[in-house]
């Protein structure tokens, strides 16, 4: 059997997680919000129209915090056809997704959705179509108290409480020709820097994140980032970065997204750093991952003006649910300047969780690597030293051939180990050393694997592919002896005594 190590000492640490690295997306996209989370008509929803059974799968999915309300849909919306009586709503063409869009769920809705989901929200105001001015109304609506214009309709919409939003992102991907009112880094970098006047007068509480590339295929990239940093890099806390990975004939290059996706963050990273140099700055600018995922792009093209029409809707194979896990050891490896992750989306569009508009909820196979590290990858990241092979991919070149990642959470005396092994034929002895934590007990070991690699779940058959929990070593220790499977995701999680 082929060997590897791996050790993780006590003293490397990398940084606290901050929880919000477990975050998710919803959108006015598909049947993301009508039909997925919100579906008045349905047995199973709440006297607000909450789909109950969808929000017990979102809860158990631990998701901290949730984008609103696009995503594409933001750059033509006003939000302010949203609130107030629902039958004063008005329907639009939503240019984003050549959907119809009835409004029925708006700000207030989503406001109180959150809540009942156990998240907050990350509210993205449109600078597409829309401007500061307006931002800085929606940001006076939801957080001000009352004695205002804006705060007093909230009260008279039924709301009164603030809804004390606490980040807000500055437009959506507007480095895009796709985009609703697309415009070029510095056009966009003056935009986002007088709203992001507007919001902090409104509410110093709250943190900003500005637009950052699409993706590392843009032209712009990464020069859209540095002019952006630099009109903006006093007035803002984040810059964001999105990236969506597809499986296109080449198992090992797709496997390997976790190191490109290191890559995209690294050069990001260079970038402000080096506009925090330039403008002699003492602030470290954070990272916002707030759309990332596997997504295959099709089912887009829908006939036109449909309400709730299914776009997006991927069936996740377990080829992807491994693809995930990686990518979620990188994006944890870096919780020192990433600090908020969006996995896009929550609920039937490019989604972990998939429902019937007529029946009950399905767990796609994405959601369980997920779950399993935003329920248990807590307290702080740990550096693992790893010493395996490489393997040699079409896209990156030689790739390390596991994606490790370590967590321990002081405070519960929990500590979790997560590895990827992406070598599609051999199984891997894993020789594991914990220097400096105690003895550690084995409480639960779970792995993701199986002979094909392109298996689904299906509301027939749901847990096709789901993670098995195995024999646990009896014995505390501080080194143990993991077999990988070829191709598989596992979890280990100890008790530290
Ligand atoms: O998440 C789906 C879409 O992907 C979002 O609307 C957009 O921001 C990105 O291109």
């Amino acid at each position: 059997m082929k060997k590897a190590t791996c050790i993780v000492n006590k003293h490397f640490k990398i940084a606290d997680i901050d929880q919000r690295l477990y975050g998710s997306f919803i959108e006015h996209m598909g049947r993301a919000v009508y039909t997925g989370i919100y579906q008045p008509e349905h047995p199973n929803a709440d006297e607000e129209g909450f789909r109950q059974d969808v929000l017990q799968t979102i809860q158990q999915l631990n998701v901290p915090i949730v984008r609103y309300p696009g995503g594409n849909f933001v750059s033509g919306y006003d939000w302010t056809d949203g609130i107030g009586p629902k039958h004063q709503r008005p329907t639009r063409l939503d240019y984003a997704w050549f959907s119809i869009e009835t409004n029925q769920f708006g700000i207030n809705e989503f406001a109180s959705w959150a809540k009942k989901a156990n998240t907050q929200g990350m509210i993205a105001v449109n600078l597409g179509t829309g401007t500061p001015q307006q931002a800085g109304y929606l940001v006076e609506y939801c957080n001000i108290e009352s004695g205002t214009y804006w705060s007093d309709m909230r009260h008279s919409h039924g709301y009164p409480q603030p809804h004390n939003f606490k980040v807000w992102c500055l437009g959506n991907e507007m480095d895009g020709e796709w985009q609703i009112g697309r415009l070029s880094a510095e056009d966009y970098a003056k935009k986002a820097l007088e709203t992001a006047k507007i919001i902090k007068w409104v509410d110093p509480e709250v943190e900003l994140v500005a637009c950052g590339s699409s993706s590392k295929e843009m032209t712009t990239f990464p020069e859209w980032d540095r002019t952006v940093l630099e009109h903006c890099y006093n007035y803002v806390d984040y810059i964001s970065l999105h990236r969506y990975y597809h499986y296109e004939g080449d198992k090992q290059s797709f496997l390997a997204a976790f190191y490109d996706l290191n890559d995209f963050i690294s050069t990001i990273k260079a970038t402000a750093d080096y506009v925090k140099a330039q403008q002699r700055s003492d602030k470290v600018m954070m990272l916002s991952l707030d759309e990332w995922n596997v997504w295959y792009l099709n089912q887009m093209n829908q006939k036109r003006w449909q309400w709730a029409p299914a776009i997006a809707e991927d069936v996740y194979s377990l080829l992807d649910a491994l693809v995930v896990g990686g990518l979620l050891t990188t994006i944890v490896n870096n919780a020192d300047r990433v600090k908020m992750a969006c996995l896009a989306q929550l609920v039937n569009a490019l989604a972990p969780i998939h429902t019937d508009a007529k029946g009950g909820v399905l767990k796609h196979s994405t959601y369980y690597p997920f779950q399993q590290v935003s329920q248990y990858g807590r307290g702080g990241v740990y550096r693992t030293i790893t010493l395996c092979d490489q393997i040699n991919t079409d896209k990156y070149g030689e790739v390390s051939e596991l994606a490790t990642l370590s967590t321990f959470d002081p405070d519960s005396n929990q500590l979790a180990f997560f590895v990827l092994n992406s070598n599609l034929e051999n199984e891997i002895a894993l020789t594991l050393t914990f220097e400096e934590f105690g003895e550690l007990q084995m409480t639960d070991h779970q792995v993701l694997h199986g002979n094909d690699l392109f298996a689904v779940n299906s509301f027939a058959q749901s847990d096709t592919v789901v993670p098995q929990s195995l024999t646990l070593e009896p014995l505390s220790a501080k080194v143990f002896t993991l077999a990988l499977p070829p191709t598989s995701w596992s979890m280990v999680r100890f008790t530290v005594s």
